[in-house]
């Protein structure tokens, strides 16, 4: 059990070395008060100076009333005299984050993460990953990789996520409904092939079924209480300019549903062979997003509806032009980063620098399975490996406040939710971890006896540097959406 004390309590903190295991509750946040140091953005941060909204309260204080909402957020010792009757979990030597949000991770490569295809994107997909999604026909298969997918995701605390899906519409259904019995945040949609090598062949549908399926998914399981639906074809190379087209006047036509649009874009560039390339030779395009623009006829020209806005998100942007960058911002559509992916994919980096200043919003992806973290801590730590190693001047150490950022509020914004869950202000809902770094040894005693710099705005950044870089499943203690608990139920 946790120790529960009122507010008035003097309780010893819980060091490093207390056994927090033994003390979790695992129990909702109902009428809770959670104290320990909390870590988030403000509601206002943007990507560039994240820093500046960093908020860090050691001795803070989570309430959260009967609907999972948070109604207190700050010092423990400001904690308004309403709340004295909820109950305590005393949680000091740990930590509160807001859920991870998973911006891009592909469901039927649960069991992808360590696929060898002696190549980059081209050829992994069509030895490993092809091959491989095709077995989610099978419904027993596709149900225990739902089962494992959102255990994973528990296990790392990824809280929400945009998930491309199956082709399969039984296995989609198997993963909507392990979501809904696992009390996550879901949006998925079904991944939409029309072309493609043999290998693809169980994935191909003509362009008719393929959009019947996708209107069929909507219908069956956007606006659930924590289920939304996008629509996803794979990529442009697995499209034709029929299904572009169609899958516009289906999005123009369910758009105003809050449905999401989902895709990667400008992830491979090797020449002439690569995915950019053959993007560019196949629709006679000047960049590879106008084909998600409406733009998808010879020279760009407009043959059917965008697929971009508010609710679009695109995976990896590492190629970009400034005409891509710029038009994504204007749209309101976001990048899912995931450098994990690029890494093992031999992808290249997206330019850190070059996409913040256009203002595009950047959430973080694992990827998985050409990701082979599940982690969004491990994914931000790749994301700060990467962007130091830049070449020349774009290279830059990312504030830790710019990690945080990006794994959890940027996310939110990414999937339009901003106003519900990605920080712990007021009014949001309880979407949030308890790190208990005592878990952990090497955790535990990295931020016990670490050394700090003397500014304190420079030891705070330290601190969730190391809490970031360090965090693994052994040392969340709690994972909660909307005030319930979720890792007590997998
Ligand atoms: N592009 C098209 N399909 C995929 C995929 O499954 N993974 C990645 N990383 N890129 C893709
Ligand atoms: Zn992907």
């Amino acid at each position: 059990m946790p120790a529960q004390t009122s507010p008035s309590s003097t309780d010893e903190p819980v060091t490093a070395t207390t056994p927090i295991a033994a003390m979790q509750s695992g129990t909702d946040l109902a009428r809770t008060v959670s104290r320990a140091h909390l870590f988030h953005l403000s509601g206002d941060a943007v990507a560039g100076r994240a820093a500046q909204h960093l908020i860090s309260v050691p001795d803070g204080a989570v309430a959260v009333d009967a609907a999972g909402v948070i109604v207190y957020s700050g010092p423990y010792d400001q904690l308004p005299q309403e709340y004295s009757e909820y109950r305590v979990l005393d949680h000091r030597g740990g930590f509160i984050l807001p859920g991870f949000v998973d911006a891009h991770m592909h469901y039927p490569q649960t069991f992808l993460c360590n696929a060898y295809g002696g190549g980059q994107l081209l050829e992994w997909l069509e030895r490993c990953i092809f091959p491989g999604e095709s077995r989610y026909s099978d419904p027993e298969y596709a149900a225990v990789a739902a089962e494992t997918f959102c255990r994973n995701r528990i296990a790392v605390g990824t809280t929400a996520a945009m998930v491309f899906g199956s082709a399969f519409p039984v296995a989609q259904d198997a993963l909507f409904e392990a979501s809904v019995r696992h009390g996550l945040r879901i949006v998925s949609g079904r991944g939409i092939q029309t072309v493609g090598p043999s290998s693809a062949d169980a994935l191909i549908t003509d362009e008719d079924t393929a959009i019947e399926l996708a209107a069929d998914e909507v219908l069956r399981w956007h606006g659930g209480d924590l289920t939304d639906v996008a629509l996803v074809p794979r990529f442009s190379l697995s499209v034709t300019r029929r299904t572009l087209t169609a899958l516009g006047e289906l999005y123009e036509s369910v758009r105003g549903q809050g449905v999401y649009f989902h895709s990667h874009l400008s992830e491979n560039d090797r020449p002439v062979t690569g995915e950019v390339a053959a993007v560019r030779a196949a629709y006679e395009v000047a960049d590879y997003l106008d084909t998600y623009d409406g733009r998808f006829l010879p020279g760009s020209d407009k043959g059917g509806h965008s697929l971009l806005g508010p609710r679009s998100i695109l995976a990896h942007a590492v190629h970009c032009t400034d005409r891509e960058l710029a038009r994504m911002a204007e749209t309101g559509t976001s990048i899912a980063h995931c450098p994990t992916s690029q890494l093992f994919l031999g992808s290249g980096t997206m330019p850190w620098r070059r996409t913040v200043a256009h203002g595009v919003t950047i959430a973080l992806g694992s990827d998985v399975g050409a990701g082979d973290e599940w982690s969004i801590a491990r994914v931000a730590s790749d994301s700060y490996k990467v962007h130091m190693s830049e070449p020349g001047a774009d290279a830059i150490a990312l504030d830790p406040a710019e990690l945080l950022l990006s794994a959890t509020l940027a996310g939110a914004r990414a999937l339009d939710r901003a106003d519900t869950f990605g920080n712990l202000e007021v009014g949001r809902h309880a979407d949030l971890l308890v790190v208990e770094p005592a878990r952990l040894e090497s955790l535990g005693r990295s931020l016990e006896w670490a050394v700090r710099a003397d500014d304190e705005q420079m030891a705070t950044a330290q601190t969730l540097f190391a809490l970031l870089l360090g965090l693994r499943p052994e040392a969340i203690a709690g994972v909660y959406v909307r005030g319930v608990c979720v890792s007590e139920r997998a």
